[in-house]
């Protein structure tokens, strides 16, 4: 199939790998009773069962939860990193140890690498895609044309994917369908707001151990992420200062009460800047130039191109690694300027990163295992192209929580239905 080593052929102690990886997963399992419970259905049911799926997505033990269920479920999985620092090579390895779970993951590979890796995936010929930023959707029909016409599907985890996979559908490209899964409210509205917000900002304090209070902090993009990465600084007492090009989004922020200016202002102002725009360039030579001594740049959109580092190393006379994961460039008038994990998405690329807390990735990846067994049972009922995941599934994952919580609420009544399906009724 292929001769790309998997990770259990890498790592130098595959016992202990494995060991520590099932470890990471254990936890992470008792706190998704989302998965938990698909995990059963998918057990018993086996709705996946002669499937092949194939898997780029940031390979830590949340995720291999998901992957678990779903060759729990009857699939073959194969899969690799979605981005070359956020593998846990200890959960790749323990993943790999499953009979139907291929990993070919690995954290710190070259490009060259990491496209290899993707190459081995699309080797087991998927006829399930799941991605999280394109990759595979993108290797497939670029380079594998002829395996399209197998594949049923995929599912796109994040904003940036389905960005790039509308982008595709619009130019009459896309081939097959896949879920906008990152749409759904279950998913956005939990992992983009309260998952990057809390996670962006416990990477970026662990991996520098300075404090946010009476800091002035500097939100690029004021979209999911950025709402929450606001909410959640000024909630730890730093002062936010919001950039925007998108004027309704600029309004609201203002009407939040952050401060709302363009970056090269806020460049003069910032302690800390945290990029969340899905956009390039969002951080350029005119703002390195106007920063203070000692702040700190860190990106958690989902490619490493929101800090031009290009430019940054540019301006710098000298560089060094000031701590694990900090980066330090050294201006020709002695300021220092800090990029954290390369300017790659710094919840998931720094050192210590563990990623989104659990309970918001259980509902992000319950909606990507429904959405998975929605392909499977009723693939055949959708063109190719971007779709919505029906609604109907985004509320039985949200129903299997408030369950696992035991909150409870209220019910629409048949007149209450009735009412607010009918136009006829008015004052
Ligand atoms: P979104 O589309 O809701 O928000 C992005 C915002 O950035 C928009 O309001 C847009 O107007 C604004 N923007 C675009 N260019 C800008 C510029 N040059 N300057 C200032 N603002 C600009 O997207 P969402 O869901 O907030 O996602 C943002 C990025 O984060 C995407 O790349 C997404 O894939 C990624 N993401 C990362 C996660 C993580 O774990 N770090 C989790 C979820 C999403």
């Amino acid at each position: 199939m292929t001769d790309y080593p998997t990770i259990s052929e890498r790592v130098d102690d595959l016992a202990t790998a494995r060991t520590e990886g099932h470890r990471k997963m254990d936890w992470a399992r008792e706190h998704m009773p989302i998965l938990t419970a698909l995990q059963a259905e998918f057990e018993a049911e086996q709705p996946l069962a002669d499937q092949r799926i194939g898997m780029a997505m940031h390979v830590e033990a949340k995720t291999a939860v998901l992957v678990e269920t779903l060759a729990d479920g009857g699939a073959e999985v194969a899969i690799t990193g979605c981005n070359p620092l956020s593998t846990h090579d200890d959960v790749s390895a323990a993943l790999d140890e499953h009979p139907n779970i291929t990993s070919y993951a690995e954290h710190g590979v070259d490009d060259e690498a990491y496209y290899g890796a993707i190459e081995a995936v699309i080797a087991h010929e998927p006829t399930i895609t799941v991605d999280d930023g394109m990759d595979l959707v993108a290797a497939i029909h670029e380079d594998y044309p002829e395996l399209i016409d197998s594949i049923v599907g995929g599912a796109e985890e994040t904003t940036t994917g389905v960005h790039r996979l509308r982008a595709m559908d619009e130019d009459g490209e896309l081939k097959y369908p896949v879920f906008a899964v990152n749409d759904t409210p279950m998913k956005r509205l939990f992992d983009n707001v309260h998952g990057t917000g809390e996670s962006s900002l416990a990477n970026i304090a662990m991996t520098t151990n300075l404090s946010w209070a009476g800091k002035d902090v500097v939100v690029a993009g004021y979209g999911d992420c950025g709402r929450g990465v606001a909410k959640k600084a000024s909630g730890q007492n730093a002062n936010v200062v919001v950039t925007e090009v998108e004027p309704r989004r600029a309004l609201e922020a203002h009407m939040e009460g952050y401060d709302v200016m363009p970056m090269n202002e806020a460049a003069e102002i910032g302690d800390v800047f945290l990029t969340t725009t899905g956009n390039r360039d969002v951080i350029t030579r005119e703002d390195f130039e106007k920063m203070d001594d000692g702040v700190l740049l860190a990106n958690a959109g989902h490619f490493d191109v929101e800090v031009n580092l290009d430019q940054l190393s540019e301006l710098a006379v000298d560089q060094r690694e000031a701590r694990d994961g900090v980066r330090e460039y050294e201006m020709a008038d002695g300021r220092r300027l800090n990029v954290l994990a390369e300017g790659r998405l710094v919840n998931l690329a720094s050192p210590i990163a563990l990623g989104h807390p659990v309970e918001v990735m259980d509902q992000s990846f319950g909606v990507q295992a429904a959405a998975v067994r929605e392909l499977v049972e009723n693939g055949k009922a959708y063109d190719a192209g971007v779709h919505d995941v029906p609604d109907g599934l985004d509320r039985e994952i949200a129903e299997i929580k408030l369950d696992a919580e035991g909150v409870e609420y209220d019910e629409l009544t048949p007149e209450q239905a009735e009412y607010m399906d009918s136009w006829q009724h008015g004052t």
